[in-house]
């Protein structure tokens, strides 16, 4: 008898609602939508250093060309987000409003397609805690609603911001998972004088996860997981450099005589190996089997998680319309490569584990 096959759930797939589009679309600087004279389509034009964009098409923004996606990769449920830098960029006096219409509105579209579509909402960062806190807690109202999206700069100082703690303890007390995700990258200078000749590599390969593990391991350091036990942070492209580098980490925190001298490295403390096996999830967003091994040593099969990043990265081919997308199937290779014949372990990591975690009816 042929097998069932596994239900396919991905966590890591975005949407630019077509409010955002307008909103974008009215802006002079970054991030911005511009048409070019002698394009065909208009360009996307979001990350700090960035100046030709990539094209962006009603992928972006159109569910039922989400759905034409999920059905040609076999996935049955997405979980949606924003795309970066979500409401960041926004004054203050706009973010709240903003956020409110953006949430509705991605909850109202995953309505359509029962079953098949939940989301992450969106805070207004740049309007403060007391604003965060309120949003925080009306995503209860939105029935798609499975946790929360977030940047590496949250209200503008990091996710180390004392700040922060209001929100971590609001998000806390309603349970939302928060999908901590790269946009700002590293400073322009660290990719040198040919930068433009190397398109969007550095930043996108190599930048956003950096910055993924420099943010998350500032949260660490700054003891929120000791202040707020119960939070589940997922980690973007498989925590970014998170799960190789977690013995050094380790390593320097033991050797650093400040931290000893402020009783930080005290009998009990949480390590980060015991972080990664509490408080994170990642997802398997990683390519390659040699870096999904990695993040299933420090995390555990239990707490990864498939995704896909849709609509970015779509095939470059001449074939483009009709080819399954290369960094979709790059991600089920891996998942097929490491586990072999071990259906319980490859169903677990492709939808199991995130119909558990985000409670996916
Ligand atoms: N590029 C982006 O700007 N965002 C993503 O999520 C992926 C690629
Ligand atoms: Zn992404």
């Amino acid at each position: 008898m042929a097998s069932k096959s596994p239900t396919i759930v991905d966590i890591h797939t975005h949407i630019y609602p077509p409010k955002y589009v307008e909103l974008l679309k009215s802006r002079t600087t970054v991030p911005y939508i511009r048409q070019l004279p002698g394009q065909t389509v208009p360009h996307l034009i979001i990350l700090p250093q960035e100046t030709i964009g990539r094209p962006i098409g009603d992928e972006f923004s159109s569910i039922a060309r989400k759905v034409e996606f999920m059905d040609k990769h076999n996935i049955s449920i997405s979980v949606l987000s924003l795309a970066n830098p979500w409401l960041d960029f926004l004054p203050a006096s706009e973010a709240e409003a903003a956020a409110k219409e953006i949430n509705d509105d991605i909850d109202a579209m995953c309505k359509l397609y029962p079953g098949r579509l939940y989301c992450l909402g969106t805070l207004p960062v740049s309007a403060g805690a007391k604003a965060c806190v309120r949003e925080v807690k009306r995503l209860r109202e939105l029935q798609q609603i499975r946790g929360i999206v977030m940047g590496t700069t949250a209200m503008g100082r990091g996710l180390d911001d004392e700040a922060m703690e209001q929100v971590w303890g609001a998000i806390q007390e309603e349970g939302w998972t928060v999908f901590l995700h790269p946009h700002y990258g590293l400073p322009g200078g660290v990719y040198g004088e040919r930068a433009g000749e190397y398109g969007h590599v550095l930043p996108l390969a190599l930048g956003f996860p950096m910055e993924t593990t420099i943010a998350i391991a500032r949260m660490f350091l700054s003891g929120v997981f000791d202040k707020f036990p119960k939070l589940q942070l997922l980690l973007a492209h498989s925590g970014g450099t998170l799960p190789f580098l977690a013995g050094r980490l380790e390593s320097c925190i033991l050797h650093d005589k400040q931290l000893k001298e402020a009783g930080k490295l005290h009998q009990g403390r949480r390590t980060v190996w015991e972080i990664l096996k509490t408080n994170v999830l990642l997802d398997a967003v990683i390519y390659s089997s040699v870096g999904l091994r990695a993040a299933v040593e420090a995390g555990g099969v239990d707490r990864l998680l498939f995704g896909t990043d849709h609509p970015f990265f779509p095939p470059v081919g001449e074939k483009a319309e009709e080819e399954k997308w290369l960094s979709v199937t790059l991600n089920s290779k891996a998942v097929a490569d490491l586990f072999g014949e071990d259906q319980e372990k490859s169903q677990a990591v492709l939808g199991r584990n995130a119909m558990r975690w985000l409670k996916l009816d």
